[in-house]
């Protein structure tokens, strides 16, 4: 079959997007409907609220990624669909529009992992991008140190113990008066701080490839209650800024070193974080140094997306990955098992 096109489906956590997407990496529409605005006031994501609003989302999301794309279902060939993990009432609602889609127009529906989908954003990116590699994902419920070894196979090396690192911004956002979600916040603020001004703890630098952020989120909270206590003025930018230094130090050291490692000569970032600044130029600098070629998507398809999915589901799809009407949305479904 030639031209395999995707209709891709995620619903994992606060956005609601369809993608049309043609031979995994030819994005022809990428359909995004947010409900930050929606959480904002409660400081995260809500899962109920979550849920009903792709519930009124969904059908006019799939309609709006086929007019972009100008196709009509009959037009597409294969029916792609984040499954897990996520909220399962929000992933829920994009499996069965999936589901309802592929039995309707008698079409393959193939399950795909939302974290090959935030690696996949890099194949869109950059399309002579072929595995193997080193990928950092980073997001809000997820930091993983993983070996790409080919579009469907992976090796997880390390992952986060405790809170995700996206997660420890928000938090440490909320804790600086900055709203939902604080990453892009707390990334802006870091560059008018000066990074030396706190120091805030590196977990498990020298340590193996796993992570650990509660360590450093605790050590802002408490320094932002002292100075509170004590009547001091915080300078926010200086915490963001150490905070950051903090966590890109972390996240660059043990990435540089498994592709060393491994005698890797590419590293790809994904996930929401993967959109940071600081994060992005301390990994250009570090692998500048060491002989390393970088990857990171923009930052539209850093985030959640369907698009990622939909070439994600291309790669699965060709080795023949496919569900029936008895798939199920998995919370925790682990990288690399189906
Ligand atoms: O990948 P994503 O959209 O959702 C998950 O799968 O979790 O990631 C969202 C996370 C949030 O925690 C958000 O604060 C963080 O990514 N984020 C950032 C930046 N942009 C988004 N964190 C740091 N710097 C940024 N520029
Ligand atoms: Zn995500």
């Amino acid at each position: 079959m030639n031209n395999i096109k995707v209709l891709a489906i995620e619903t994992s956590c606060d956005e609601t997007s369809a993608a049309v997407v043609q031979n995994g990496r030819e994005v022809l529409s990428n359909i995004i409907s947010t409900q930050i605005d929606l959480h904002e006031k409660y400081g995260g994501v809500v899962p109920e609220i979550a849920s009903r609003m792709h519930v009124e989302k969904i059908n006019l999301v799939i309609i709006e990624a086929l007019e972009k794309a100008n196709l009509s279902l009959d037009d597409i060939d294969v029916i792609g669909v984040t499954y897990g993990p996520g909220l399962v009432g929000a992933l829920l609602v994009g499996v069965v529009a999936a589901k309802a889609i592929a039995f309707a127009k008698d079409k393959p529906l193939v399950p795909v992992h939302h974290i090959e989908g935030h690696i996949a954003a890099n194949y869109i990116a950059h399309p002579t991008l072929k595995p193997p590699f080193v990928c950092l994902i980073v997001s809000g419920g997820h930091t993983h140190l993983v070996m790409v070894k080919d579009y469907t196979t992976y090796e997880i090396i390390g992952r986060t113990r405790d809170d995700a690192a996206g997660e420890a911004y928000d938090k440490v956002a909320r804790a600086i008066g900055l709203s939902y979600p604080g990453g892009p916040k707390v990334d802006k603020l870091a560059k008018e701080g000066n990074k030396d001004a706190i120091k805030f703890p590196r977990a498990m630098l020298d340590e193996g490839y796993d992570f650990s952020f509660s360590g450093v989120k605790s050590a802002v909270l408490n320094y932002v209650n002292g100075c509170k206590m004590k009547g001091e003025v915080i300078d926010n930018e200086d915490v963001a800024a150490a905070f950051q230094s903090s966590v890109i130090d972390v996240l660059v050291t043990k990435t540089i070193r498994l592709a060393k490692e491994k005698n890797m000569s590419k590293i790809a970032l994904a996930g929401g974080v993967a959109a940071n600044t600081g994060l992005r130029e301390a990994m250009t600098e570090s692998c500048k140094k060491n002989n390393i070629q970088l990857y990171y998507p923009e930052v539209l398809l850093c985030t959640d997306n369907a698009a990622m999915i939909g070439c994600a589901a291309y790669y699965e799809y060709l080795q023949g990955t496919r569900a029936g009407m008895s798939l199920n949305a998995v919370p925790n479904l682990p990288l690399g098992k189906k």
